[in-house]
Parts: C-alpha cells; structure tokens; sequence
C-alpha cells in the first residue's frame, strides 16, 4: 500500500505552524525507530537532516524500552524528557509512532492535544482512510473528553542516561561476509546458503561494558555489496557514527576497493568512526592477503584493523567492541569532560 506523502508532508507543516517556537522536531518512526518522515522546527531544509539525524539515536533507545516495557504492543501515548529536549510520543496506528521534539522549556499540556490529534490523522494516512491534514484550533480540543482521557494516562517513560544506541553501517564488495558476520554478531550462527543482500536489512544488538557501567546498542544497518545498488546505498549511510569496511582475504581485489569503500563513507559521514576488517581467516590456504597487508592499510587510513572469520566466530565480537569502544571514548568522554 502507498502512504500519501503529500498529505502526509502537509501535515506535518500544519503541525509545525501550530506549535510554533517550541518545535525541535516532529518525526514518525516505524516500531523499530526507524524514520518514515519528518520535519524540523526551523523548517530550514539544509539542516533538518541533521537534527533528526541526531535525535534518533535519542528516540530509539527510548522506543525500544517502550515497546518492552508495554509488551502487549501498545502503549497510547508517553512522554520522556532528557535535559535538551522533551518528547511526546503517540502510537499513529499499528505501525507508526509520532514523536513530537520540544524545547526543554516547553509545556507539554497544551501541545499534547494537537500531537494525539495529529497522531490520529497520521494513522488514518497510512490506512489510506479520508483524513484532512487541516488542524483545528486547540482550544475547541480541550473540551473533549476522549482527548482528556487520554491525558490522564499519559506514561512518563524514564530511560537510563547510560543507554545509548548507534547506528552502524557494514561497508564492502558483494561477498566478503557482512551479513555473516552480523549473524554472527547477533545471533551467534552462521548460515552457509549464500543470499545477496537486497538493498538494505536492519537489526539490533547490544554490547555490554559492565566495568564501565554502559552498554551500547548498534542499529546495524546491512548494505548490499553490490555495485548495482550503489545509488540506493547513499541514502543509507547518512548519519552513521560507525562503520565497518570488510573485505574477504582470499580475494585481493576486495582488498583494493577498500579505499573507495572509505571515501564513498567519509564523503557522505565525515564523522564516521571506522574499524577495517580481513575475514574469512579460516580459509588459510586460500588467503591472498597478508596480516601485514590489512595493516599498512589501517596504518594509512587511520583506523583500527582486525582479521576475523564469520565462519568459526573468531574475532566477531571484538571486531565490534573495538568499535563500541572507540564509540564510548568519542561520545561519553567528551560528554563527561564538559
Ligand atoms: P552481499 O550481501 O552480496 O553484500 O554479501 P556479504 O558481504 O553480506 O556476504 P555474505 O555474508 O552473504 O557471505 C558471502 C559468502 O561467504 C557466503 O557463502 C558465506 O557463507 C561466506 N562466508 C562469509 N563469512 C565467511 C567466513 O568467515 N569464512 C568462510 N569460509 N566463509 C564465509
């Protein structure tokens, strides 16, 4: 079924022109917090890619400890403030979570009418149901009841400032083995029937660092190796604070588009933190890239190396706890130090 973006678009500005100077940012995410649309307060388009950039990795977590805390599927409506902002988030339907980005100065009762109003008509769009993107006045809305009670229930969602979530993209020629590595990564398996990745396929999953009292979530995101989908692939690797670059030992030339594998994700994330990765070490007698090879590489782009095998799991793991890690120095040191 295709949403109406227009209308959804439209919508979305009527939200902004009634809510005025405390809108940071109005998303819609899909149960996984994935960005479906979105606009920023400002309505200056240059830089709301990079507001709502940033503030999902804020609304993840938080969606994420919703959706366990209210197992059953549902959870109506919740707020959560952090010291910048305060959110509003309001189920829009089966699959869609409208989340409204305040000023921390902002008063959420009045803005939380028009937000559950607006919820209401976002999941009449994705049900392809009649809806005006036209919003009432607030005022004739306080008088009703049903949006009364709902008030009353709203939940105040609290969420652990140690929790953070990263996204993460998985860079490299078709068939060097990212999907397995994730598998490996996420599930502990590996698969041995060989499907190319279609575009793009997202999971979750959680390194652990109890000494320093932290975890850290990755959004994986998988991207498909292959050239065809290269186009689609810039879309994807927008806003990602770490990568992996992986190439396959036993094929060379894996080895040598590394560098355009780099460029093509430091152009779109100059930020990006990357770790370079040789699997397939199990194939020994195959290996056409040397140890001292995936080195010079990492020496020159300035990046951590480590050699892994998806097949026997060797290395998986610290494969992405060295990238959590240099996450932690980057993000919550810097944070702790101001
Ligand atoms: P695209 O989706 O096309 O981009 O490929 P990919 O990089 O995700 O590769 P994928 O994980 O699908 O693996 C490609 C093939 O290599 C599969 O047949 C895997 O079973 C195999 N493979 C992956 N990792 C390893 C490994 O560490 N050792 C061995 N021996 N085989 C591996």
């Amino acid at each position: 079924m295709s949403v109406n973006r227009e209308k959804l678009g439209a919508l979305l500005k009527w939200y902004r022109q009634e809510i005025k100077d405390d809108l940071i940012a109005a998303i819609i995410v899909n149960r996984d917090g994935l960005i479906m649309d979105s606009i920023s307060g400002s309505g200056d388009k240059s830089v709301e890619e990079d507001i709502v950039g940033g503030l999902s990795a804020l609304v993840e977590p938080v969606l994420t400890r919703i959706t366990q805390e209210f197992s059953s599927g549902s959870f109506g409506t919740g707020t959560f403030d952090t010291d910048a902002y305060r959110l509003i988030f309001c189920e829009a339907g089966p699959e869609a979570i409208f989340v409204t980005v305040l000023d921390s100065l902002a008063m959420i009762d009045p803005i939380f009418p028009l937000a559950y109003l607006t919820a209401e008509k976002i999941s009449r769009i994705f049900d392809g149901r009649t809806v005006s993107p036209v919003i009432p006045k607030i005022t004739s809305l306080k008088s009703d009841p049903h949006i009364e009670r709902k008030i009353d229930t709203l939940q105040k969602i609290k969420i652990n400032a140690s929790e953070y979530a990263f996204k993460l993209v998985l860079g490299g020629d078709g068939g060097v083995g990212k999907t397995s590595m994730v598998h490996r990564f996420v599930e502990g398996k590996f698969a041995t029937d060989y499907k190319e990745t279609i575009g793009v396929s997202i999971m979750k999953k959680e390194c652990d660092f109890e000494d320093l009292k932290t975890s850290v979530r990755f959004v994986l995101w998988d991207l498909a190796g292959q050239n065809q989908f290269k186009r689609v692939r810039k879309n994807y690797l927008g806003n990602a604070e770490a990568g992996l670059l992986v190439y396959d030992v036993t094929r060379k030339e894996t080895y040598n588009n590394m560098k355009a594998w780099y460029e093509e994700m430091r152009v779109i994330t100059p930020d990006i933190k990357l770790i370079l990765i040789g699997n397939k070490i199990d194939l020994e007698d195959k290996k056409q890239v040397t140890r001292e090879d995936g080195e010079k590489l990492a020496k020159e782009l300035d990046i951590s190396y480590i050699e892994t095998s998806a097949k026997t799991g060797d290395n998986i793991n610290d494969a992405f706890r060295t990238l959590a890690l240099d996450l932690i120095k980057k993000f919550f040191i810097t944070e702790e130090v101001l």
